[in-house]
């Protein structure tokens, strides 16, 4: 039985207020923070990096998880683990070398994870499953909040989960799946259905007046 974790991207909060952001979104039900790092060289956006995931670190107890959108990848993985970051994944089109990266994170005391873009194939995991404790899926092209669900991921989804399943039955070990981009309370439950365990949500979520009932909202649809 999976567990179903809700992570609301920092993204879409209040950046004047983001440890009171962050406070309100822990308090409402999240499983993660979802903490997006753009570089404006590998995504057409810039954001936040190891400072501000130090500065939010005191105002949850909950796991962060860092997305990175950074190319290059490695020299930036002890500078999150530094911070206080508890999940760190990035996207092997970033990484020249993708199983050096995973287990950079692992020896910094952090879970690790690999980003697919919508067009990207799912042939990366083929090798590394054993370093992998996370697939994260995009449903939109990364850089930019509030964009639309691309609908071909559910396919990609239950393809992945498939993945997963036989490499859980083969080692007992169970790698979530997540999903970031365009999830919404109208869309959740197929994703759910589709096999992904954890739901990165940001617009959804901070554009919501009701950080608690827009979660409650999202696990009643996901147990529907
Ligand atoms: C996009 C980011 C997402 C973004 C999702 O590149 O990785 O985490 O914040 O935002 P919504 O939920 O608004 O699509
Ligand atoms: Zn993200």
């Amino acid at each position: 039985m999976a567990e179903y974790r809700i992570a609301p991207s920092i993204l879409s909060a209040d950046f004047a207020r983001l440890g009171e952001e962050v406070r309100n979104v822990s308090e409402a039900g999240a499983s993660l923070i979802h903490f997006d790092v753009m570089d404006n060289h590998y995504v057409p956006n810039l954001t936040i990096g190891p400072m501000v995931c130090e500065a939010i670190r005191p105002h949850t107890t909950l796991p962060i998880d860092v997305h990175l959108m950074v190319k290059p990848v490695d020299r930036i993985i002890p500078d999150f683990a530094k911070a206080g970051a508890n999940i760190i994944t990035f996207h092997p089109e970033a990484s020249d070398h993708i199983d050096r990266s995973l287990g950079l994170i692992r020896e910094h005391g952090c879970q690790s994870g690999l980003v697919f873009n919508p067009a990207t194939s799912l042939d990366y995991l083929d090798y590394v499953l054993d370093k992998v404790d996370m697939v994260l899926l995009m449903s939109v092209n990364p850089g930019f909040g509030g964009q639309s669900f691309i609908p071909e991921m559910l396919e990609k989804a239950r393809q992945a989960r498939a993945r997963l399943d036989k490499y859980k039955d083969k080692t007992g070990r169970h790698i979530h799946l997540e999903i970031d981009g365009g999830v919404k309370v109208d869309n959740i439950g197929q994703i759910a259905a589709a096999g992904v365990d954890t739901f990165v949500a940001g617009s959804a979520i901070f554009g919501h007046p009701d950080y608690r009932a827009i979660i409650a909202a999202m696990h009643a649809e996901i147990d529907r």
